[in-house]
């Protein structure tokens, strides 16, 4: 234990460091608006990043500064995500990015093994059949964790090319402990395919064993919606380019054909979301990938213990698999009521849940801009006024 001292010491540090600078940046960047948007994306998107949205726009086919900015966000991109496989921009937003990952890798009668316990995992399947494949899901209830020994039984019945997982389900609060999934489906040399839109930026992502990664840009980065990135692996790039049949819009080739491999951009990218978006990453770089990674820890940890001492339970079965960046509490049946209160009394922004947990479930985003205690406290306060 006394070995551990010096690193808690200084951990603890870093978390006062960062909560100080947090603070600053607050100070510095409040608006004076009222509504506080609580929900688990679209989030606040911060003065400097709606300022760098208002920057004159360049015409990324003649100006060559707009290739410069380009690459170097993507540079930022992959810091950001912790890989060194090529990062698309797509101009849409998430379920582009899903859409377009099965889209680029699926030829008709591929198998594709999509590992469900929420809506965003049941999601993928609906992609994979409507590209001609054919999806096997692995699923599981929406409280429970990934069952590994059900997924290995899967994986040994059938021959897959590529998975499909989600990393945080953001409608019931789950952050899916995906490394040791990915491990097993990597020993069977699938394809990986995980949804990080509401994980990327707020805590980490294991890409080791990740061929294609998937965030959006108006979660845990705090930019406004509309882009989607995308992380992709040489053995990715290996199976799309084989592919004989591919659609258009949705399809990476030509982003490989053109700008990675000719430096010509195969659409117009949406300029002003890219200069937010910027803004956004580098804001992330700059208070450094890991403190951002603790301070949700903290300020999700603050939320649920605020919820507990209120006599809210969070969705997921166990604490451990609550997400730090979106919290769940199940209100049964009283989600709407809760919702509307809040923001006609409190000016708080909250979500409810998705489809059959609608109104059972009342959401608190703690993502990105929003990961902040002051934030925090007042949400949980107004929750404590309504539901009383
Ligand atoms: C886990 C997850 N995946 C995909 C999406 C789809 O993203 P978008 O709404 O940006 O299309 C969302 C949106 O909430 C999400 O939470």
């Amino acid at each position: 234990m006394l070995m551990m001292a010096p690193e808690a010491a200084k951990l603890s540090q870093n978390i006062k460091n960062v909560k100080e600078a947090m603070s600053r940046s607050m100070e510095k960047l409040s608006d004076d608006k009222d509504l506080l948007m609580m929900t688990p994306g679209p989030t606040e998107v911060p003065p400097p990043v709606r300022e760098a949205m208002s920057r004159p726009v360049e015409n990324p086919y003649v100006q060559e500064e707009f290739s410069e900015f380009y690459h170097s966000l993507e540079d930022k991109l992959q810091e950001l995500y912790g890989t060194e496989d090529d990062v698309i921009i797509l101009g849409g937003e998430g379920i582009l990015g899903l859409e377009a990952s099965i889209a680029s890798l699926i030829e008709k009668g591929d198998k594709v093994l999509c590992i469900s316990n929420g809506i965003f995992g049941d999601g993928f399947a609906d992609f994979v059949e409507s590209y001609g494949g054919e999806p096997v899901v692995c699923d599981f209830q929406p409280d429970k964790p990934l069952n590994i020994k059900k997924i290995k039984e899967v994986v040994e019945q059938h021959d897959f090319k590529l998975a499909t997982m989600v990393h945080c389900e953001t409608p019931t609060g789950m952050l899916n402990p995906i490394e040791k999934v990915l491990e097993i489906l990597k020993e069977e040399d699938m394809i990986t395919v995980v949804d990080a839109v509401s994980s990327l930026g707020g805590t980490p992502i294991p890409m080791e064993d990740v061929d294609i990664c998937i965030g959006g840009s108006q979660k845990c980065l705090s930019s406004p919606p509309g882009l989607t990135a995308l992380s992709v692996s040489e053995d990715a790039w290996e199976i799309i380019m084989e592919k004989e049949d591919h659609h258009f819009y949705t399809s990476l080739k030509g982003w490989k054909e053109d700008w990675l491999e000719q430096g010509r951009f195969p659409y117009t990218p949406s300029v002003s979301n890219l200069y937010a978006l910027d803004e956004s990453v580098d804001s992330i770089l700059r208070e450094g990938k890991e403190y951002v990674y603790i301070r949700h820890e903290e300020i999700s940890s603050q939320c649920r213990e605020r919820g507990k001492q209120i006599g809210l339970e969070f969705f997921p079965e166990t604490e451990k698999l609550c997400s730090p960046t979106v919290t769940a509490f199940k209100v049964d049946g009283e989600a709407d009521r809760i919702q509307k209160e809040v923001r006609e009394k409190h000016d708080i922004l909250l979500a409810t849940g998705f489809g059959d947990l609608k109104e059972d479930i009342i959401r608190v985003g703690h993502m990105g801009y929003n990961a902040e205690e002051s934030k925090v406290k007042r949400t949980m306060d107004a929750l404590e006024d309504v539901i009383g």
